[in-house]
């Protein structure tokens, strides 16, 4: 069978632009939004490792790890402490609901704005914390940020990009991301050396940082044209999308962006319309692309490195070292997709790092099952706890430049602008949803399933490549506001696009395609 996929999209243009100064610095800007929650994500696993800090938050956990060394598959295993680091996932699957309609409305900056402002009061609740509650309450409103950055900066990235460079463009948002934990994790490992509390505030504190470069960051972004036209600024839209690409010759793209935007105006609820049939493709990725991006068990190694490591019998510096390693190797590794998704397209990549992420996780699994069985004693030899780690390393790569670019960009590509903001907060939601119940849930099941846990993650990453392989239509290069053509081309997707949403007729479209 012709697996899905479309090698010709028929009567989709290709503009060819060059790319410009202005766009290239605009989308550099606009990337910082995957700052703050990069910051995030790699700040928490290491503070939830120091021992002034779970003394100060959590004595029980640090009796028990001081404790505890019978069941190395069990040592961190408390409710309380996950909900540290998963509550701000909660809270960034509420904002985004919101935010997309201030994306909408207003404009992609200002959720981006909004974004920086609640995550900076975040990191000052959560620096200066006395108590529970003033760190529970700093964690939501970095939530808050993140819901709101995530929400829009993807979607401006994609609207700003040429589209035969938009995979690239796109990807500078996970690249932000991973620098975010990079960052983040070295932080943690000079901090963790400080005595006291003082260690764990400077961590979380800094924070800030990132919150005000996309806060000025915002300020000075301009809007999109694709936005600007849906908020009636056509005259505007036209010198921006001109100045961005660097020619007076944009007519076709423009007239593009209108067309879109006269169809989405005869949309006035972009939540209901989302559901109609005819944005069924579009619905299903959303949802299920963040669900399977998560369900790769990346956030196992981007929280619980540290964690891993030390059960590993790493010590703990040793252990905040390697996870540092393995955030480098990621955010090398998130280049390769950058410089590969627009020329060999979102498919290849999705397949072949599903397949490289499913055989190391197996190997991880048998590696950790062969040395510490399903009671959780035993030592781990120097060799083969560097065995582990490597693979890790394969797996963490695998990651880089498959599921965790495309997982974000995909879904801001693929959807019409009328229901384009709605359909990026669904994406958000569900893979805000997804973090949590990974974080949360990861040191019990751990615990629990064991060295199974590896096992549990490969099934899913089988059952998503295989999805990928049927189901998705490859978007290298395609214009954004012509996607619409794509999904009708897909052989079973295809008959859920009316003919009149890409003016060419039935009989012409089965025949085009392959
Ligand atoms: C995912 C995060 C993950 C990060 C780093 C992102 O694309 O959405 O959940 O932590 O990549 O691996």
């Amino acid at each position: 069978m012709a697996g899905g996929f479309v090698s010709q999209t028929p009567g989709v243009r290709n503009y060819n632009y060059k790319l410009t100064p202005k766009v290239f610095v605009t989308c550099f800007i606009g990337a910082f939004g995957g700052l703050i929650f990069g910051y995030d994500l790699g700040i928490s696993g290491g503070v939830t490792q120091m021992e002034p800090f779970l003394e100060e938050f959590f004595p029980y956990v640090y009796k028990k790890m001081k404790n505890a060394h019978e069941n190395e598959y069990c040592r961190f295993d408390s409710q309380l402490l996950t909900l540290f680091t998963s509550s701000l996932y909660l809270a960034a699957l509420v904002s985004s609901l919101f935010a997309s309609t201030i994306t909408r409305v207003f404009g992609r900056k200002w959720s981006m704005f909004l974004g920086g402002f609640t995550f900076f009061i975040g990191s000052a609740f959560n620096g200066f914390a006395q108590n529970i509650a003033m760190l529970l309450i700093g964690r939501i409103l970095l939530g808050f940020g993140v819901g709101f950055a995530n929400q829009s900066v993807p979607v401006y990235l994609s609207e700003m990009a040429p589209p035969n460079l938009r995979g690239a463009f796109n990807n500078g948002f996970q690249v932000a991301i991973i620098f975010g934990i990079v960052v983040a994790t070295i932080i943690n490992y000079f901090t963790a050396q400080l005595k006291g509390n003082i260690g764990w505030r400077i961590s979380l504190g800094l924070a800030c940082v990132p919150a005000m470069m996309i806060m000025i960051g915002a300020l000075i972004l301009p809007d999109t044209p694709n936005s600007l036209i849906e908020r009636g600024f056509t005259e505007d839209a036209k010198k921006m999308l001109q100045s961005i690409r660097g020619t007076s010759e944009v007519d076709e793209e423009f007239q593009d962006l209108i067309d879109a935007s006269e169809e989405s105006k005869q949309v006035k609820h972009p939540w209901k319309n989302i559901m109609l049939p005819r944005y069924r493709p579009q619905l299903i990725m959303t949802c299920f692309i963040p669900f399977f991006q998560q369900l790769t068990g990346i956030n196992v190694i981007t929280f619980y490195a540290p964690v891993l490591f030390q059960t590993l019998g790493f010590g703990s510096k040793a252990s905040l070292l390697s996870a540092m390693v393995t955030g480098i190797i990621e955010l090398l590794c998130t280049f390769v997709s950058v410089f590969t998704v627009d020329r060999f397209g979102r498919r290849v990549l999705f397949l072949q790092g599903g397949i490289q992420m499913l055989i190391s996780q197996i190997a991880i699994g048998v590696m950790i099952g062969v040395k510490f069985g399903t009671v959780g004693t035993g030592n781990i030899g120097k060799t083969d706890a560097n065995l582990i780690v490597a693979l890790i390393c394969i797996y963490v790569a695998g990651f880089a430049w498959s599921w965790g670019p495309l997982g974000w960009l995909v879904p801001s590509e693929i959807s019409p602008l009328e229901i384009r903001s709605a359909a990026q907060a669904i994406n958000v939601a569900v893979n805000m949803f997804f973090t949590f119940l990974v974080a949360q849930l990861f040191l019990t099941m751990l615990c629990h399933m064991k060295f199974g846990l590896f096992f549990f993650f490969a099934v899913f990453v089988f059952i998503m490549t295989i999805f990928i392989y049927l189901m998705l239509p490859e978007t290298k290069n395609v214009p954004i506001e012509e996607m619409n053509r794509v999904w009708k081309a897909h052989w079973f997707w295809g008959r859920f696009i009316p003919d009149e949403a890409v003016g060419v007729s039935a009989a012409e479209m089965q025949q085009k395609s392959v």
